[in-house]
């Protein structure tokens, strides 16, 4: 199968560029001004094509909770929202902690419509697994409580893990922010905080310099919401971390045009609006489906460069995972891309959502800039408001 997408600016070298580009099975194989002849057209007149976005951090809930969310729905709405690579974190039940675990994940995510890989789950005794697992994004270590049961709070035991994985993903927040850092100092291994929230905390994170990478993650709910939006929408609006202040908001914002925010990613976590809505409810919200309408309202609004935003969503997810062939549209790479179109405005609906839980905190917002079309591996997987279910594959990693 060939695929041609003609007519279009192509997002390459930092710069968009009116080309056409070429696809063959699953690889980009020419980025060229020439009409090459395939067996599928796509016009992309007025459209931008930029990577599909690797989204590092996602809950999909597979297994256990598979009311909420599976990989199928969960990646049926990453398609729908330009992503084309999700990586999914490890407070599934059970939780994803041991080798036999992560591979029965393989073997359930094989539906997803997007390429995955997994972040490995860390307990207070599973030091011999992490050593042992293979073709994993990370692992995640929760210092702080939220959905699910692993936290871990002693610091010899996350001194242990820190040594023993290339990079950590991390949930702490304010001070054990600091904690961390002291620990991974006497590694020679990298750092990714999960969901910054606060002035502070982002401070605290590039307050040191170190021989270690450091490496900041904020969310588009933090972007664009701040504590005062509790007021309408109650607990549907409660995640960890919460939302902040406005101060806390500008301080992410100033991160992302500066430099000290390096990624931006979902922290999709869906949860029935059932739930949501009773006296205890669980912490989390969806995002797949509206964080690249939400960057590209931002992006017409100036907020934010199209190049930042492909540098966030795109190449530094892939740069400090270590994906192989993706972050890029580029000869030779994955043909996973996303064709945008900035003109086009249209609503959040709640009703028109792919995710299982069917609703958004961002329900009724108006947004300019939308992904029209969505390319995994080649194949057409989200056009025109429509999903085409092909089977994905997870992602590797360089060494
Ligand atoms: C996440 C969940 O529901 O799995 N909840 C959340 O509020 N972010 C867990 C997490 O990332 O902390
Ligand atoms: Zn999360």
């Amino acid at each position: 199968m060939s695929l041609l997408i003609k007519n279009g600016k192509v997002y390459q070298n930092h710069g968009l560029l009116k080309k056409n580009i070429f696809i063959k099975e699953d690889k980009i194989t020419k980025i060229t001004s020439q009409e090459l002849k395939a067996d599928k057209t796509i016009d992309a007149k007025n459209k931008i094509i930029i990577p599909g976005l690797i989204d590092g951090h996602v809950h999909f809930r597979e297994p256990g909770q598979t009311h909420k969310e599976d990989f199928l729905t969960g990646s049926m709405a990453a398609a729908a929202g330009g992503i084309t690579t999700i990586l999914d974190m490890p407070n599934t039940l059970p939780p994803t902690t041991n080798l036999q675990r992560l591979d029965e994940k393989r073997r359930l995510a094989r539906k997803s419509i997007v390429n995955y890989g997994f972040h490995f789950g860390s307990t207070t005794d599973n030091t011999a697994e992490i050593q042992k697992v293979k073709n994993v994004a990370s692992v995640k270590v929760y210092m702080e409580y939220t959905t699910g049961d692993l936290k871990i709070d002693n610091n010899e035991v996350l001194q242990k893990i820190f040594s023993n994985t290339r990079i950590s993903a991390v949930h702490a927040e304010n001070e054990q922010i600091l904690n961390a850092i002291s620990m991974i100092k006497n590694t020679n291994n990298d750092i990714y905080f999960c969901h910054i929230s606060s002035k502070e905390e982002l401070y605290y994170c590039k307050k040191e310099k170190i021989k270690n990478n450091i490496y900041v993650e904020v969310t588009p709910h933090h972007l664009f919401m701040t504590a005062k939006d509790l007021n309408n929408l109650g607990s549907l609006a409660e995640m960890k971390p919460h939302l902040k202040t406005e101060k806390d908001q500008k301080a992410l914002w100033e991160g992302i045009s500066n430099g000290k925010v390096n990624a931006i990613a979902t922290d999709h976590a869906p949860h029935t609006k059932e739930e949501k809505l009773e006296v205890n409810y669980p912490y989390g919200v969806p995002g797949c489906e509206t964080m690249l309408p939400l960057l590209l309202n931002a992006v017409n609004e100036k907020k934010l460069t199209l190049k930042r935003m492909v540098q966030l969503c795109c190449e530094n997810p892939s740069g400090i995972f270590k994906i192989k062939n993706k972050g890029f549209v580029k000869e030779g790479f994955d043909a996973d891309l996303s064709i945008i179109d900035l003109e086009l405005e249209k609503e959040v609906k709640n009703d028109e959502l792919f995710t299982k839980c069917r609703w958004s905190p961002f329900d009724g917002w108006k947004l300019k800039g939308w992904p029209v079309t969505t390319i995994v591996n080649g194949n057409i997987v989200f056009e025109n408001g429509k999903i085409n279910k092909v089977g994905a594959r997870e992602v590797s990693y360089y060494e």
